[in-house]
């Protein structure tokens, strides 16, 4: 029997200097957590993209602490071994420093989570620095950041020009010196990632950030076909699941009207 090993803030900087892939995913519920983490994946975001995924928003905005950690609880019940980083939400962070230090304990006292992420490059780091000082492990988030959604415009690929990606660097290497222990890669050019990876000690993990990051996340909903409509460019489709789930409910209701179900092996 093995027996599996948590992992903690340290296992990633060594599987970065190894040379092995980080796997990470989102979750946002106890059963999702679970077999995200039984199939061996190495960290789970409860991401605020549960925003959108799960909670019906337009986007990230509107999502709340409250809303956020009842989800970090939920899929540390499912996975109480995996390392578990809670997403902070827009406005959880920018207001001060000491208003970002309260809620980002709560993630860890409340929802008994590993780590949180946040959102923002040289602008975040004097709060990243606050979070890490009290002992607050902080994943950083640069490139295409959704909490910038209206300031933006819409969703842009970040680093195109040469002074865009000088100022991703700028960013990965001022989240590093500020202490975060690992930085969200998200939409920008494979190339630009290349050399962020090669520029900094702690691991990147890439969205639409091409191979070359330390590691790979992903919304689990995109890879796992959990809806029909739209498929962002990055997200790859392992799973039909909509169509699984639509198909089954189909059969069912079939099933009740024609009264097949329940037959006499469901019934007492
Ligand atoms: O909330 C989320 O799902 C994220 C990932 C896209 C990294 O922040």
């Amino acid at each position: 029997m093995t027996i599996k090993k948590k992992k903690n803030v340290c296992s990633f900087r060594k599987m970065k200097q190894n040379g092995e892939k980080i796997v990470a995913v989102t979750a946002y519920d106890a059963p999702s957590a679970r077999l995200a983490d039984d199939a061996g994946v190495d960290f789970l975001l409860i991401g605020d993209s549960m925003a959108m995924t799960v909670l019906g928003y337009e986007n990230t905005l509107p999502l709340t602490m409250d809303e956020s950690l009842h989800h970090c609880k939920a899929a540390r019940r499912g996975a109480p071994d995996a390392f578990i980083v809670g997403d902070m939400p827009f406005m959880s962070y920018q207001v001060s420093c000491s208003n970002a230090l309260s809620n980002a304990a709560r993630y860890i006292k409340e929802a008994n989570c590993d780590a949180v992420k946040l959102e923002g490059g040289t602008y975040a780091v004097a709060v990243v620095e606050r979070l890490v000082t009290a002992g607050i492990p902080v994943v950083g988030h640069i490139g295409l950041l959704p909490q910038q959604v209206l300031a933006a415009g819409g969703y842009k690929i970040a680093g195109k020009t040469p002074e865009g990606a000088e100022q991703l660097l700028a960013d990965a290497k001022a989240l590093e010196k500020a202490g975060a222990f690992c930085v969200v890669l998200e939409g920008i050019p494979a190339e630009v990632s290349r050399q962020i990876t090669e520029s900094i000690s702690i691991p990147t993990i890439g969205i639409g950030a091409g191979v070359h990051c330390d590691g790979q996340i992903q919304v689990l909903n995109d890879i796992l076909g959990l809806f029909s409509d739209f498929i962002p460019r990055h997200a790859k489709r392992y799973a039909n699941i909509a169509q699984a789930v639509s198909d089954a409910l189909r059969r069912y209701s079939k099933e009740i009207r024609n009264s097949e179900f329940p037959g006499k092996d469901h019934s007492f």
